[in-house]
């Protein structure tokens, strides 16, 4: 086989992309090594912000996103009883989206099937090629060795996927903190605690109140790194969750029994460069953010828009300035959005070697945050999202 892309994972950012390539009149082919219904069982975050939202209806993927999505103008930050609205409307006349990953995925998927775009799932064995200069990519599909000529491979394949770790350890360098805790998620068929999300600093430990829809809520707790999702039951969440939210959230705290329940660790994580020759980092291939600020899929998304954009100026009108700024331009909003999101999981948890001194720099910040328009201004700034 041979395409112009060769797209490697197919969760949002490989899926964007493609669509985006592919309403530019440029081919691609997505290799995904799980099957669709195994990506569309991911749980994750699901707070967009308003240029991912922009980005999706260009795209033209905002249809179900503007009619089941959630449109907030703020969020609580709570500390010692007490809740600071940040006033995005208000403050900066900026809103977000709250609509799950999930459904961005499944809106992906659908988009590309109607498109007739190549999504290959359960792709083995995805191998990169020939880089930095000449790349293919070769790949096992019910037991037989495909390959796949292209001009350039986007990796998109998270984390764990092999497109990072083809850039030779003289190139590659990684920057990385890891947070000395983990975060237990619940996902629960109850209504929403409050009409806006909850960020909660408590002397026990962090907690948030999130949602997916009207009848589906989101919540985490701060927990320790060694802690287990069987150490766990229902009721001990919902008698944890209530003691760490302002008294009149915890009043109105809908429970029930958890239909997911899961642990998940807290890093920053970033490589650098994003490209290679040929081959592209996109995501979380390139970066990790703690889900504090709700940056992950929102930074998939801003690589996307950079990569998009310098490809097709490449084929449209065979200007290379995006293509060879991509990781420098990349970077530039990544380290800003990998700042904010340790500036608000240093703010809002416990760290374990935590001294009394910096719980009052903690205090003193969330104080100020009450008292200072500045201080919620750059807070609604960075979560709102920064200019691409
Ligand atoms: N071959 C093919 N596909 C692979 C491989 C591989 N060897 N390794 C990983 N993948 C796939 C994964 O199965 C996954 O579907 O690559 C995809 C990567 O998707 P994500 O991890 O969702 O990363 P990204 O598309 O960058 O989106 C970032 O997703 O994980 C969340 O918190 C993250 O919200 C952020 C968003
Ligand atoms: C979520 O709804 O899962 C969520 C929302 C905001 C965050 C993290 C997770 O910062």
């Amino acid at each position: 086989m041979r395409t112009q892309v060769c797209i490697i994972g197919g969760g949002p950012a490989g899926l964007l992309l493609s669509h985006i390539l592919h309403r530019a009149g440029i081919d691609s082919i997505v290799l995904e090594q799980r099957s669709r219904s195994y990506v569309l069982s991911r749980i994750r975050a699901g707070v967009l912000e308003w240029g991912t939202v922009t980005e999706l209806d260009q795209a033209g993927l905002g249809e179900r996103m503007h009619r089941e999505g959630f449109v907030h103008d703020g969020v609580l930050i709570a500390a010692r009883n007490r809740a600071i609205r940040i006033d995005f409307k208000a403050l900066l006349g900026k809103q977000v989206m709250v609509y799950g990953q999930t459904e961005v995925t499944h809106d992906l998927y659908d988009a590309r099937d109607a498109m007739g775009g190549r999504v290959i799932d359960e792709a083995d064995g995805v191998t990169l090629h020939g880089l930095p200069d000449r790349p293919f990519v070769t790949y096992v599909k019910n037991g037989t060795e495909e390959r796949i000529d292209c001009d350039w491979i986007a990796g998109c394949d998270g984390f764990h996927g092999p497109s990072r770790q083809a850039l030779p350890k003289s190139i590659l360098k990684t920057f990385e903190k890891v947070y000395p805790f983990g975060w237990l998620g619940v996902l629960s068929e109850t209504p929403p605690v409050a009409d806006e999300l909850i960020y909660a600093n408590h002397d026990r430990g962090f907690a948030l109140c999130s949602m997916r829809n009207e009848h589906l809520s989101r919540y985490y707790l701060q927990v320790p790194l060694e802690d287990r999702v069987e150490n766990w039951s229902d009721k001990a969440f919902w008698d944890e969750l209530k003691r760490r939210i302002p008294h009149d959230a915890a009043a109105n705290l809908v429970t029930g029994p958890s239909v997911e329940k899961s642990i998940a660790p807290l890093r920053s994580f970033v490589a650098e460069p994003m490209r290679w020759g040929k081959l592209f980092l996109v995501g979380d291939a390139a970066h990790i953010v703690p889900p504090t600020g709700a940056k992950g899929l929102n930074l998939a998304v801003s690589d996307v828009h950079y990569l998009s954009r310098a490809l097709i100026a490449h084929y449209r009108d065979g200007d290379d300035h995006g293509v060879d700024h991509y990781s420098e331009t990349a970077l530039a909003r990544v380290w800003k959005a990998i700042r904010f999101s340790w500036w608000m999981t240093t703010l809002l948890h416990r760290f374990p070697d935590q001294t009394e001194f910096d719980q009052h720099i903690q205090a003193g910040e969330i104080d100020y945050l009450e008292h200072s328009v500045a201080a919620r201004t750059v807070l609604a700034e960075n979560y709102t999202g920064l200019p691409f």
